[in-house]
């Protein structure tokens, strides 16, 4: 493998939970590299979490080595180690007895930060997670399923770790609220750039949010990949299978609209057309021009026409790289 001393590599990592028995994880060999987003994807059972819980060392590989900036994190004090880690999981795992701002404070106080600064530090997280302020005294109880996520997310960027391990993170909320807070931690990404290890077995999230996908089969590593190159190269019928990605709807949701969109003409944009931000998928153009008499989407930047998504240039974009 490659030599990469930023990020999180793993080497030929093995898990056996009872001795003699089947592995959990099974010869995995891995590079995140530093302020990627990378996703692990993979049926139940497949071994996702048990690699997760290695990294901030919950459980010790049987066989192979993970280091994290090049050092092998045994040689790291566990502390020490887990105190650099943002860790969410799918319980999200608040303290009921503790409000908002403590529960996001826990880091930071632990790290002796002083009171001031830890004050901003979680009005800064608030606004970050798009959380109102004056959340700070409520209790989780208060707080419904997606909010109290977003404190999960806010506690675990507190004292600003360069890695986050994410365990299914949106497993228990709606559809809604899933696609709301993918919004948000694609935005939030864009703006903080952790190298960050995030679990789902939602094909959709995985495609939605990553750079990289490596996918997990009875903990081995299957393939591990671009989106796009996934979709048009699966290397086995279970990664085509898994992805669907004989799906061309699915293609178009890892498009941005202005990879197919024409420029404006003489006339301008047409006046009636539904608008859509520049960054937003293909597939969302797809809809608006699935209703009745709309042929053109107004694609905008920063709130300026910039080009226009019609039918056709989506049919010409889809079939330029080589689809049916
Ligand atoms: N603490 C444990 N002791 C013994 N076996 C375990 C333990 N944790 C997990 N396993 C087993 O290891 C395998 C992988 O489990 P793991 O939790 O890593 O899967 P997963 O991919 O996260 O699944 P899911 O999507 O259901 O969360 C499973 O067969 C599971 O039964
Ligand atoms: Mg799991």
């Amino acid at each position: 493998m490659e030599q990469v001393s930023e990020g999180i590599t793993f080497r030929h990592v093995s898990k056996v939970y009872a001795p003699g028995g089947e592995p959990a994880v099974d010869d995995v060999s891995l590079a995140v590299p530093e302020g990627s987003f990378v996703v692990l994807l993979g049926p139940s059972g497949s071994g996702k979490t048990t690699l997760l819980k290695m990294v901030n060392r919950l459980f010790e590989p049987t066989s192979g080595s993970i280091c994290i900036d090049g050092t092998d994190i045994r040689e790291l004090d566990v502390t020490a180690l887990r105190r650099r880690i943002g860790y969410v999981i799918q319980q999200i795992g608040l303290f009921p007895h503790m409000t908002v701002a403590r529960n996001i404070a826990i880091v930071p106080q632990l790290l002796g930060w002083d009171r001031r600064r830890i004050d901003a530090r979680i009005d800064e997280l608030l606004d970050l997670v798009d959380l109102p302020r004056e959340y700070r005294s409520r209790y989780p109880s208060q707080l419904s399923g997606g909010q109290q996520q977003r404190v999960g997310l806010a506690r675990a960027l507190a004292a600003d770790p360069m890695l986050l391990l994410m365990d299914e993170p949106f497993g228990a909320t709606d559809a809604i609220t899933r696609a709301a807070l993918q919004k948000q931690m694609i935005s939030l990404q864009r703006r903080v750039h952790k190298t960050v290890l995030f679990v789902t077995h939602d094909v959709d999230e995985a495609l939605a949010l990553a750079d990289r996908i490596a996918i997990l089969r009875d903990g081995r590593l299957v393939q591990y990949d671009e989106p796009c190159a996934l979709l048009t190269e699966p290397a086995d019928a279970f990664v085509r299978e898994l992805l669907n990605a004989d799906d061309r709807i699915r293609q178009l949701a890892l498009l941005r609209v202005e990879s197919v969109m024409q420029p404006i003409g003489p006339d301008g944009a047409p006046a009636s057309a539904p608008r859509l931000a520049a960054g937003e998928a293909v597939r969302q153009a797809l809809s608006l021009l699935l209703r009745p008499e709309t042929r053109a989407v107004t694609v905008v930047d920063g709130g300026r026409p910039i080009g226009i998504v019609t039918i056709d240039s989506i049919r010409a974009a889809a079939c330029e790289d080589g689809a049916p």
